[in-house]
């Protein structure tokens, strides 16, 4: 087991891409604690799993401070913190206005830096520990509708690398995953729209979409001692899209 008896904090647990991931390393031994806001699921999917649930609003730093004292009183330490809650948004650039910026900034940054904040202070007091953060393709490529999702997760890249520098002399290591769609709360009602995945999948060489398990490996690899030397990478999990022209 790769993970065995390690603490790992996974954000926006609730569903999607953060519920596989605690999965995944449920299943490789570790101890996990699902964070979310919202509070019926993470209380149901952490029971399934045998993890401990904490309903946790990211847009509020006092919300995270208090969370993570109780996961460090409930689990003495933090082996591991993926950040993995996170919006999207398809507005017009025109149409933008200040409370969804303030909101899609918020979680997808404010909240992420604050978690890391919490998780490296944990860290620095036991000699290290590893932290994942979930970005995406869109922190490189546009279609020109995510203007707020691309700077956030552009900024998680830049984020990522200041942790694995600040963090590495003292055993911190951050690295990110950016990774093309996968079918998840978040992108399934795109399948609504007339020619969404053929014109998504013409991009994507190996030819479709990825898969849930291929990004919670990834964050497997990444959370555990396969990667020992990896720091500040971002590790791009898109089938080819990027690397195409
Ligand atoms: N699905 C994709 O195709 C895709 C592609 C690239 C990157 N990503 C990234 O993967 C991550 C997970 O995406 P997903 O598709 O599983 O999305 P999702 O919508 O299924 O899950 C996001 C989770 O974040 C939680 N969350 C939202 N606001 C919160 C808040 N204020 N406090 C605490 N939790 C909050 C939600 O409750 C939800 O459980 C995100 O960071 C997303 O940007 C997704």
């Amino acid at each position: 087991m790769l993970l065995k008896d390690k603490c790992c904090i996974i954000t926006g647990a609730a569903g999607g891409i953060g519920l596989q991931i605690a999965t995944t390393f449920a299943q490789e031994g570790a101890k996990v604690a699902l964070l979310d806001i919202q509070e019926d699921k993470i209380k149901a999917e952490a029971a399934k799993l045998g993890g401990l649930p904490y309903v946790c609003d990211l847009c509020s730093v006092e919300s995270i401070e208090k969370v993570f004292a109780a996961v460090l009183n409930d689990l003495n330490r933090i082996d591991v913190l993926v950040n993995c809650a996170g919006l999207a948004n398809r507005t017009l650039i025109e149409d933008i206005t200040e409370a969804e910026w303030d909101l899609v900034c918020d979680v997808n940054l404010k909240g992420l830096f604050f978690a890391s904040r919490e998780a490296y202070r944990a860290m620095l007091k036991q000699g290290g520990g590893k932290i994942v953060n979930i970005s995406s393709i869109r922190g490189y490529m546009s279609d020109g509708r995510h203007v707020i999702y691309d700077s956030t997760k552009a900024a998680v890249h830049a984020m990522t690398r200041t942790f694995a520098v600040a963090g590495g002399p003292k055993g911190i290591i951050a690295n990110s995953i950016s990774f093309a769609y996968v079918l998840t709360p978040m992108t399934r009602h795109n399948l609504q729209r007339k020619g969404w995945l053929e014109s998504i999948v013409a991009n994507i060489p190996i030819g479709r979409l990825m898969e849930m398990e291929e990004v919670s490996n990834a964050a497997l690899y990444l959370a555990s001692d396969l990667s020992s030397g990896v720091n500040g990478h971002d590790l791009i999990v898109d089938g080819g899209w990027r690397a195409s022209e």
